[in-house]
């Protein structure tokens, strides 16, 4: 684990953690991720219409969180949706998991492993609202591009696993991760919008131009949209995650898009 990250703290994951030893073999088929936000150590919520179950709340992919800046922001704003972040490196996952059990929230798990073989192999069909995927690995030398998580087959693998269009009752309402214009502020608990969308940010020009043309290899099963910065985004920030603010002194530009599945 890195120093820098910790400050010689020690990290405690607690129960916001999952490591990848902690997955069953594959073998044993799909693992349904909403069962991770079972209540472990406060009691059911008596009321289950004001407050659904785990299983029954819409849930939330971030491919990639970091430190988990992006995790913590929202899920203090929308306390009724659960969120999954998937991050491959130990000591951001560490920093992350154990960042969402200091401050207590229930609605976040935050899982190491390779998002690509996770939800290849574990995700079932039809599970997620919304995906987030911000400031993923730009892979810049030719040679490795095939390392890009952006790509048409696992955009396809995301199509199947997030929840299907036709559930939705107002598609082109605005999220909980972006869309602007119909209430300029944050309200807690505010109506999640159903609309399932992945939502991409980069900062890396070849990469964007990458995702636009393999975007266009599956207009089958996504439309194209501008991106909407979400609401947790501070003045002038596209997302306003860790990586964002850090590079965003440096001048760089950062695009983004939002493939919203089609019905
Ligand atoms: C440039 S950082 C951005 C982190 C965060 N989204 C932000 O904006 O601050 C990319 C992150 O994606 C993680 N990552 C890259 N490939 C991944 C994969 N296949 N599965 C899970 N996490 C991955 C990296 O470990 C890294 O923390």
């Amino acid at each position: 684990m890195s120093l820098s990250l910790s400050r010689g703290k020690q990290l405690d994951v607690g129960h916001h953690g999952i490591a990848q030893d902690d997955l069953p073999p594959m073998e044993q088929g799909t693992l349904d991720p909403r069962d991770w936000f079972k209540p472990t150590d406060s009691p059911a919520q008596p009321d289950a219409s004001a407050n659904p179950p785990p299983g029954l709340r819409p849930i939330e992919l971030e491919i990639g969180s970091g430190k988990g800046t992006f995790l913590a922001q929202h899920a203090l704003l929308y306390p009724e949706v659960d969120f999954l972040g998937i991050e491959w490196a130990k000591a951001f996952w560490r920093y992350a998991a154990d960042r969402a059990r200091r401050r207590r929230f229930d609605n976040v798990r935050l899982l190491r492993c390779d998002a690509d073989m996770f939800i290849r192999h574990y995700v079932p069909d039809s599970v997620f609202q919304q995906v987030h995927i911000y400031f993923p690995d730009p892979w810049p030398k030719k040679r490795h591009h095939k390392r890009r998580l952006v790509q048409a087959d696992f955009l396809r693998q995301l199509h199947r696993v997030m929840i299907p269009a036709e559930t939705n009752p107002a598609a082109s309402a605005p999220g909980p991760a972006g869309g602007s214009s119909a209430s300029p502020t944050v309200q807690v608990g505010e109506q999640v919008s159903t609309s399932p969308r992945i939502h991409i940010a980069t900062d890396h020009a070849d990469y964007f131009e990458w995702m636009q043309e393999h975007a266009t290899q599956v207009t089958d099963l996504f439309d194209r949209l501008p991106f909407e910065s979400p609401k947790s985004a501070g003045e002038g920030e596209l997302v306003g995650t860790n990586f964002e603010r850090k590079y965003r002194r440096e001048g760089r530009i950062f695009q983004g898009m939002i493939l919203r599945k089609r019905p």
